[in-house]
């Protein structure tokens, strides 16, 4: 099977400021290329601080007309945006798959999960409302009203090529913000289909504007954003670290910012758990995109009582994995991103081996498919000092450490400076209720590996950040809240 569209128009490679299909102003551009082979799929502009610039321009040029527009007909924008996502289902899952590297299967899920964000948040437009609120002195009528933030820019990250940048984007037109975009360099096509679309659904002209970058210059063109007192929020998907610098360089224009960073998340297998239900609930968290996610287990407790159990059942699941390119139906896992990322996952193999970790399935790079393929790979009892331990692996490897008491368990699992996603097993209510009470992270899955819906708050706690994507918290993102004192009414007619 090839990997090619039916519309080949949607792979663009140009920017796209105040309603024009561009170049970079220097002309220089840089490859996107394919992970499973390394082949050069299209140029993308190279883009510099002058591009960003005629970027804020553009989106600042149309904040006005938009936040003017009724929010039930932004609303209706979206809706036809979300039926063109639909409609090109195959072709934006393709491109997904072409430059990401996910299975076929995998890219086509990802473009509904786009979708159901710009659906939710079409609706979500219609019902953003205020309070009128008690006067506590009289002649006096008070109301909180809500009013889009702004021009915002949003910065997102390659593991999610479409549903990151429609997570962003959607609300930020629903609440009437303007947008500058920077997909990741690694995966810009998808982004830049996408908003071929939302162009055809309406989107007018400067509302939407993307400016593509290599890893080089994103600096260059993220700090002209980050100076320029006209943006006024960033929502950037990403690491720790460069969430920081964003929180320190956004800090003299004060900007909003929703910072959804790096994890670390613990995943628990009590004594009493349902065995066969936690390992599938480990299968979709962990092996979902190669292991590539935000959310991803990447230290799994089991409790002493179950653990050979359970490290079985889960090592006959991952053994039956087919790792192959996108072009195979039957690929389960494909690429990882590039050789950056194989070299990080690799590294965190061998410390773990050499501090005593047994490899109870995987272990290697799968040289014979590629440059970037690596097994997924079990280990077990690693020692607490291994460094998957405490920093996020990104890959398709699940290390399973012992555990005797739930007190133990809980340390452990708070034992980081991350707190995004936590996941934990149990048939005993009271235990289920204490745990989720006891885990610091801003997402709990009990019994569940599949937590993400557009319906819900996406985010973490302490250094994994802080703001929500999703659900009606993450539209209250996108705003901010004005109050409107009316004095002196009279209290009487006078007639
Ligand atoms: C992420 O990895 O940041 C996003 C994952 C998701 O939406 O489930």
């Amino acid at each position: 099977m090839s990997l090619t569209l039916k519309r080949d128009d949607l792979i663009r490679s140009q920017n796209l400021i105040g309603g024009e299909w561009t170049s970079a102003l220097s002309e220089v551009v840089f490859p996107v290329q394919n992970p499973a082979d390394l082949a050069t799929i299209a140029q993308v502009p190279d883009s510099a601080a002058a591009d960003a610039r005629a970027a804020v321009d553009a989106a600042h040029a149309a904040f006005v007309a938009w936040r003017a527009m009724p929010a039930k007909s932004r609303g209706q924008i979206l809706k036809r945006w979300h039926a063109l996502i639909l409609a090109h289902q195959d072709d934006l899952g393709t491109l997904v798959s072409l430059e990401q590297g996910k299975p076929l299967a995998e890219g086509r899920g990802e473009i509904l999960y786009a979708a159901s964000y710009v659906e939710w948040f079409a609706e979500e437009a219609s019902r953003i409302d205020g309070d009128v609120i008690a006067s506590p002195v009289a002649g006096r009528r008070m109301m909180a009203v809500r009013e889009p933030v702004g021009v915002v820019a949003v910065i997102t990250p390659w593991n999610f090529p479409a549903a990151m940048i429609a997570r962003k984007i959607a609300p930020a037109l629903a609440a009437g913000c303007t947008v500058l975009a920077k997909p990741a360099e690694d995966t810009p096509l998808t982004s830049l289909a996408l908003i071929r679309l939302a162009e055809e659904a309406g989107v007018p002209a400067g509302v939407i504007n993307v400016v593509c970058a290599s890893r080089e210059q994103t600096p260059e063109v993220v700090d002209v954003w980050l100076a320029e007192s006209r943006v006024r929020k960033v929502s950037f998907t990403g690491s720790t670290p460069v969430g920081k610098h964003l929180a320190r360089a956004s800090a003299d224009t004060l900007k909003k910012l929703s910072l959804e960073l790096g994890g670390n998340a613990p995943f628990i297998v009590f004594n009493d758990a349902d065995l066969d239900a936690a390992v599938d609930g480990l299968m979709a968290a962990k092996f979902r995109n190669g292991g590539q996610t935000c959310v991803c287990p990447n230290r799994v407790y089991v409790q002493a009582g179950v653990f050979e159990a359970f490290a079985e059942r889960l090592t006959r699941r991952v053994e039956a994995l087919k790792v192959a390119p996108a072009t195979d139906p039957e690929a389960e896992i494909g690429p990882m991103i590039n050789a950056r990322a194989v070299e990080k996952i690799l590294a965190h193999i061998e410390d773990a081996v050499a501090k005593g970790a047994r490899v109870l399935v995987g272990g290697q790079r799968l040289e014979e498919l590629g440059p970037n393929y690596v097994a997924p790979t079990i280990l077990a009892d690693a020692g607490e000092d291994a460094v998957l331990c405490c920093e996020e692996t990104f890959g398709p490897v699940a290390p399973l450490f012992r555990f005797e008491s739930e007190d133990e368990v809980i340390e452990k699992a708070n034992d980081t400076p991350f707190g995004l996603a936590g996941y934990f097993y149990s048939e005993n209510v009271s235990r289920i209720w204490r745990v989720a009470d006891a885990l610091e992270t801003g997402i709990v899955g009990i019994n569940e590996g599949a937590v993400a819906s557009e319906a819900a708050p996406f985010g973490g706690v302490k250094e994994s950040g802080y703001g929500r994507e999703g659900s009606r918290y993450g539209l209250e993102d996108y705003m901010h809240i004005k109050y409107l004192c009316q004095g002196n009414l009279r209290q009487t007619s006078g007639g």
